[in-house]
């Protein structure tokens, strides 16, 4: 099983090379290969996502991904910035499904925004399409208006869109998600205004005819917004389109306390796929070695779980993360009173050694 490691920016690095530490001691056979990717391989090569990055990233079963950014970068023309990066993996590798669960530790459960009891126990997985609506939709632009509230003023236009076989394929990522859990899919649109998810409602239904076994329930985007506050344990899998899982996703992470231990996972149509934490780079605590490097470390069960199929070892790294947590470990980020302060070096050898037996 070939996994290209690709680490990027910022704690990019430092949180990278803990997880590849935890593959390393599951006694599996992984061949890892790293890469340059990002502002590192700007400086390297002269791109963020240089041939040879990419190649390894196509040759490989599945990609390990820090993170990419850095301010330093801001004045570069658009097409070479780090960010430039992951979209084009997420494009030449066909990755259309972002899977982001939200999943709120017993021990971390005061870091939340909401009360306690709303969150103790949550379990989301929030599926985001990633390669229609809004964000790719043509045409788009700026033009004189020739009608609308005020003819003749400057204005600009996207078009929202998505395609028959685009929604069928995520809705089935969904329902099989879902025969994984507690079989429940909420189907995440905006049917009463916008055609294009009246669309995504009638087809989604038409798929769930395949899955008698998964409760099927549709809800429109606002008061998806105000449920996942109100009531989040009410969810199961979410699924929804580019622009809404973008928001959604973000807010339920924060329903979970901290950044820092959000994995996620981008697929194609064969479950090959990009693993990589929900944060980004971090510039301003890069090098400090102070990140968590949980989300990262949490990203690669994900990729045992989904695309190598090791679903066991899967489930040692995440238990060996909550023994850590349970025995009080805590990076600054998700640091309470009573519990110990490390970085994330010492994070990383606790999760090892919870899983090698080894204290
Ligand atoms: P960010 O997620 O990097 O940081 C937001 C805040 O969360 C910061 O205060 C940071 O210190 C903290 N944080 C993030 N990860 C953490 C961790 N593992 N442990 C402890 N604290 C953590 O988002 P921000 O600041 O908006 O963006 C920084 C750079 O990252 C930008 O260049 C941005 O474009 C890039 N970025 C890259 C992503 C990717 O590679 N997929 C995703 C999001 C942002
Ligand atoms: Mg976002």
């Amino acid at each position: 099983m070939k996994i290209a490691v690709l680490p990027g920016d910022g704690i990019g690095t430092e949180i990278v090379a803990e997880a590849v530490k935890v593959l390393n001691v599951l006694e599996l056979p992984l061949e890892l290969e790293e890469a340059v990717v990002g502002g590192a391989a700007y400086e390297a090569k002269g791109h963020p996502l240089p041939d040879s990055t990419l190649q390894l990233a196509k040759d490989a079963d599945a990609v390990l991904f820090g993170a990419v950014g850095d301010w330093k970068y801001d004045k570069l023309e658009r097409a070479l910035r780090p960010e430039q990066a992951i979209l084009g993996l997420r494009k030449h590798l066909g990755l259309f499904a972002n899977l982001r669960p939200a999943l709120c530790y017993e021990q971390l459960t005061h870091a939340s925004s909401l009360k306690p009891e709303l969150v103790a126990g949550l379990d989301i997985l929030i599926i985001r399409e990633l390669t229609g609506d809004i964000y790719f939709g043509q045409p788009r632009g700026r033009r004189t208006a020739v009608d609308g509230h005020f003819p003749g003023a400057e204005e600009a236009f996207d078009t929202m869109r998505y395609s028959r076989p685009e929604i069928e394929r995520i809705a089935h990522v969904a329902f099989q998600a879902a025969r994984r859990r507690s079989k429940k899919v909420t189907s995440v649109d905006k049917a009463n205004v916008l055609e294009t998810f009246q669309f995504w409602k009638d087809i989604v239904t038409e798929v769930h005819a395949q899955y008698p076994d998964v409760e099927l329930e549709h809800m429109y985007v606002d008061n998806a917004a105000m449920q996942l506050v109100k009531a989040p344990k009410k969810f199961d899998v979410v699924v929804t389109g580019n622009m809404f899982g973008d928001i959604l996703s973000d807010e339920a992470a924060m329903l979970t306390g901290s950044i820092g231990m959000l994995p996620s996972a981008s697929l194609d149509a064969n479950n090959k796929g990009l693993y990589e934490p929900s944060h980004g780079s971090a510039p301003d605590i890069a090098g400090k070695g102070v990140a968590n490097p949980l989300a990262t470390i949490l990203s690669a069960a994900m990729m045992l779980r989904y695309t190598l199929a090791q679903p066991e070892a899967a489930d040692r790294i995440e238990s060996a993360v909550r023994a850590v947590l349970a025995a009080g470990l805590r990076t600054p980020d998700i640091y309470s009173d009573g519990t110990r302060k490390v970085g994330t070096r010492e994070m990383g050898d606790a999760v090892v050694a919870a899983i090698t037996g080894k204290t």
